[in-house]
């Protein structure tokens, strides 16, 4: 029977730390602030944005969130980012994402300035990454990262497989393992086999969005699984992995909810504490 990782506590002892840095920086006089643009209605959406403001506000950061109709325009957002972008008392900015239809993603990531980019999205922040520069990395892939080294799992010469490719969690969660020097393999809608190659992971991360796509038969015994899907289903949270079956094979295995969603908010916290600085 697998460990059950518990991210929730291993995101609350990590935020206890921060909030030290916190007063830290404020004896300094300076106050770390994040700055959150939240576009339309999306609950999905309103839900992650309470989340982060909470957060912030445990541990003493200042937190401010801009919230505009779905209406908004792509210039008038570009043009109230370029106000953040130079407006000294905020040190993160994050829009959070999907964005309505009529805005095009890029520009608006790419109107964020880098050294306040603290999702880690802007293609200075992603080239950083790739060559492995100190930079903001994303906040999902870090906690993930994070969480697999709290629990004392080795990663050099282990086979990471990532089941996913999106901008925000497959494809650079790959590319911060290989970056810890294991061997990476990425799987997608394309892939020929899924089984063949989820069955050879030592660490298995799912990140696609497709409730019980991994079943306890894809999954080598003893393998680490890290559920990142978040699926409503009949009102009720779940992930990418059938965790009950799953829970049989594998060493150890993230919970949704209370697995990796509690890092990936500790690590933008963490972001915004080192832009502050
Ligand atoms: N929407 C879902 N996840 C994220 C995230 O990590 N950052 C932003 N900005 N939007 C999101």
């Amino acid at each position: 029977m697998a460990v059950v990782i518990d991210g929730k506590q291993v995101a609350q002892s990590y935020r206890l730390k921060l909030k030290e840095e916190v007063a830290r920086l404020k004896e300094q006089r300076i106050q770390p602030k994040l700055t959150v643009i939240l576009i339309g209605e999306d609950p999905a959406s309103q839900s992650y944005v309470r989340g982060k403001e909470k957060a912030a506000q445990e541990i003493g950061m200042d937190s401010d969130l801009i919230r505009l109709p779905a209406e908004t325009t792509e210039s008038e957002l570009l043009h109230l980012i370029e106000r953040l972008n130079v407006d000294a008392s905020v040190h993160g900015i994050l829009v959070q994402l999907p964005l309505p239809q009529h805005i095009d993603e890029s520009k608006v990531i790419f109107a964020i300035a880098p050294e306040k980019d603290v999702d880690g999205f802007h293609p200075v922040s992603v080239g950083k990454m790739m060559i492995g520069e100190p930079t903001f990395l994303p906040c999902t892939p870090n906690g993930i990262l994070h969480l697999v080294k709290e629990m004392n799992v080795p990663i050099a010469g282990r086979h990471v497989v990532v089941v996913g490719r999106s901008q925000i969690v497959g494809k650079p969660v790959g590319m911060l393992f290989l970056n810890e020097s294991a061997t990476v393999t990425y799987c997608h809608s394309k892939t020929a086999d899924l089984a063949a190659m989820t069955r050879q992971a030592d660490i298995l991360i799912v990140a696609v969005g497709v409730p019980k796509l991994i079943t306890a038969d894809m999954v080598k015994p003893d393998a680490v699984v890290i559920d990142v899907g978040v699926n409503r289903v009949d009102g009720k949270l779940v992930g990418d992995v059938e965790f009950e079956t799953v829970q049989e094979v594998a060493s150890m295995i993230t919970p949704v909810p209370g697995g990796v969603g509690p890092m990936t908010i500790t690590m933008l916290l963490h972001n915004t504490i080192e832009a502050a600085k």
